[in-house]
């Protein structure tokens, strides 16, 4: 395989304002100064993935604008192949973005150019996916194109799904991933949130059980659930004084999908990506968070030890 990880998915200019608090319908809060960063669940897999050393392609769709070229930028300065990267159709993909004191986002998303990613567009990179070992997506992108990412795999390749934001799935599509990586919110719309209760590994059995062949649950500051049919395994948290965590779980699912690329157990993956989530939360912004490998084990990095117990 020439790449370790082929992400499909979406790229955002990401404009970020932080609040004190959220303004309620038909008020005006003030803000700080505005950011703009390079995001977009896709764009910030790929970031992620090649920033920690995984030979990284993203096919994804900008458009012909300045953020299109902030986001090109951003993706070749980690060193991610960008030749999958179309350009025009539409203005690049926006995310209006509040962070609050605590380090919780609201996000709304203009997808712009992401929603003319077509299966035409998947059909064409075939020699992408010819040599990718794994395969990433989410569902800022429409959801025929996920499905034609998935009939493009390579045989033996890997499929890693994050489906964010959530909607209900095809059973085709489900039975493809290995893992479905869910945060709780995710979950309880896949699933229909007024019968599930409030059990996490509940959940996991209950998504194992609609066709994937693994299952993780991300759960914040409790860490992570894995589940595959060996059972389910919790993964602890990495604690660490959140500052944004935008982007923290694009980052969490790159380096899931990359070190089960390279041969991990799901429950060690697991447990790597939730450092590297960790390193994400403790500094602003997506992409520009993200932390390299070095960056993960070096001591203040405020994730070495053993973690979360
Ligand atoms: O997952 C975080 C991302 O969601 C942000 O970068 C924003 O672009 C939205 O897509
Ligand atoms: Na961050």
């Amino acid at each position: 395989y020439d790449y370790d990880l082929l992400v499909v998915g979406s790229a955002n200019a990401d404009l970020v304002i932080g609040v004190e608090r959220r303004p309620a319908a038909g008020e005006t809060v003030l803000g700080s100064d505005l950011a703009v960063h390079p995001g977009g669940k896709g764009a910030n897999q790929a970031v992620a993935a090649a920033r920690l050393g995984a030979r990284t392609a993203l096919l994804a769709r900008v458009g012909d604008d300045a953020y299109g070229r902030l986001l090109l930028d951003s993706q070749r300065a980690a060193g991610v192949d960008t030749v999958g990267v179309l350009v025009g159709g539409a203005p690049t993909g926006v995310a209006l973005i509040t962070v609050d004191p605590s380090g919780d986002n609201s996000i709304v998303v203009s997808p712009g150019a992401n929603g003319r990613l077509t299966p035409q567009d998947v059909r064409t990179a075939a020699s992408l996916f010819q040599a990718s070992r794994v395969v990433s997506a989410q569902l800022e992108i429409p959801l025929e194109t996920v499905e034609e990412t998935v009939r493009s795999l390579a045989p033996g390749s890997r499929f890693v799904l994050n489906p964010s934001p959530p909607r209900p799935l095809p059973t085709s599509l489900l039975a493809a991933c290995d893992p479905l990586i869910v945060n709780e919110h995710e979950a309880k719309v896949l699933l229909g949130d007024t019968t599930v209760g409030d059990d996490p590994a509940h959940w996991a059995r209950l998504l194992l059980a609609r066709g994937p062949r693994s299952v993780v649950v991300t759960l914040g500051a409790e860490g992570a659930l894995v589940a595959s049919a060996q059972g389910v395994t919790h993964v602890p948290a990495v604690p660490v004084d959140a500052v944004d965590t935008t982007g923290a779980g694009d980052a969490f699912t790159a380096a899931l999908a990359w070190r089960l690329g390279q041969g991990d157990e799901l429950a060690d993956a697991a447990a790597f990506a939730a450092r590297v989530g960790a390193v994400a939360v403790t500094r602003a912004g997506a992409q520009d968070s993200y932390p390299t490998a070095a960056e993960v084990a070096a001591p203040g990095s405020g994730t070495e030890g053993p973690g979360g117990e």
